[in-house]
């Protein structure tokens, strides 16, 4: 595939980076994951808006202005093959002379994008199957809501959820629910729909809000309240949202059935509404 690496188009095997790059040192960059429908980004203004919040919390200059990404991110899509495809994006705080915690300011960031094309298989109705998810205590930095690049806590995370043979972690701290390891989570208790409260303990996802516009649009009550292991564990559905995974139904938490252990109807219709609405722009 082609890549955007700080002003190149490059085939990705061609593309390299200095050992003296922060993002490889630190893992101080910040980065977005964007769907793209038909070939259309999906949300491309938010998560550029939110892409600009993370550099401007991390104190890394925005090394490009809103029309320049939006052109870098039109040609790599023109340039990759499918119709669906996931755009990583990737800004690090610049390539230094040694190894220190410490920057020096003028660092010039490395701006790194690529496009993966979507198997076909997961265009097809049976895309958001139901998954199966363990609650964890959410070992990660207390300022999950910068999209940091810094992922080794949600790395750890992972591989437990993975050796556990399950889909998501649902991640918790003091006993309330953050997030998932890579996803937003929601609840659903008679029919009213319920997610974490905003903090900086987990990202504000682009699907989260998508959810709420729809929500809002059709009626369906969202709340935003803190969500207790116990209240979780009680909920008549539980789901999980990203950009990469959409809107997704857990079934099975800790090894037992949510609600009825099948898909529920809130989900249903939720999600039903995502694929009618996720290639407008609205
Ligand atoms: N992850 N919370 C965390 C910790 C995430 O990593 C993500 C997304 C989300 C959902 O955000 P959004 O709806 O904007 O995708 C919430 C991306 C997809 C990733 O790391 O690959």
């Amino acid at each position: 595939s082609i890549v955007y690496l700080d002003g190149k188009w490059l085939p990705s095997d061609e593309a390299k980076v200095s050992v003296f790059d922060r993002g490889f040192l630190f893992g101080d960059g910040v980065y977005e994951v964007v769907m793209v429908y038909n070939r259309q980004p999906f949300r491309l203004e938010q998560h550029l808006t939110r892409l600009f919040r993370s550099l401007d919390q991390t104190g890394i200059p925005n090394p490009l202005g809103m029309h320049e990404w939006r052109f870098i991110i039109e040609r790599l899509i023109d340039q990759n093959e499918g119709d669906q495809q996931s755009i990583y994006i990737q800004v690090t705080r610049g390539v230094t002379a040694q190894r220190s915690h410490t920057y020096p300011t003028g660092l010039v960031p490395t701006v790194f994008a690529s496009s993966q094309s979507i198997s076909l298989q997961k265009k097809d109705t049976r895309r958001n199957p139901p998954c199966s998810a363990i609650t964890l205590e959410d070992l990660r930095w207390a300022r999950g809501d910068i999209k940091s690049t810094s992922l080794l806590g949600s790395v750890l995370l992972k591989k437990m959820v993975a050796e556990s043979g399950k889909d998501e972690g649902i991640l918790y701290r003091d006993g309330i629910v953050t997030e998932g390891t890579a996803s937003n989570v929601f609840i659903v208790e008679k029919q009213q729909i319920i997610t974490p409260c905003v903090s900086d303990f987990l990202l504000t996802g682009i699907t989260r809000d998508f959810i709420f516009e729809l929500a809002a649009r059709y009626q369906m009550v969202l709340l935003e309240e803190d969500i207790s292991l116990s209240r979780l564990q009680e909920a008549d559905e539980i789901w999980m949202s990203s950009s990469t995974a959409e809107i997704r139904a857990i079934t099975e938490l800790d090894g037992l059935p949510v609600g009825t252990g099948k898909i529920g109807p809130v989900w249903t219709r939720m999600a039903k509404l995502y694929q009618k609405h996720k290639s407008e722009l609205f």
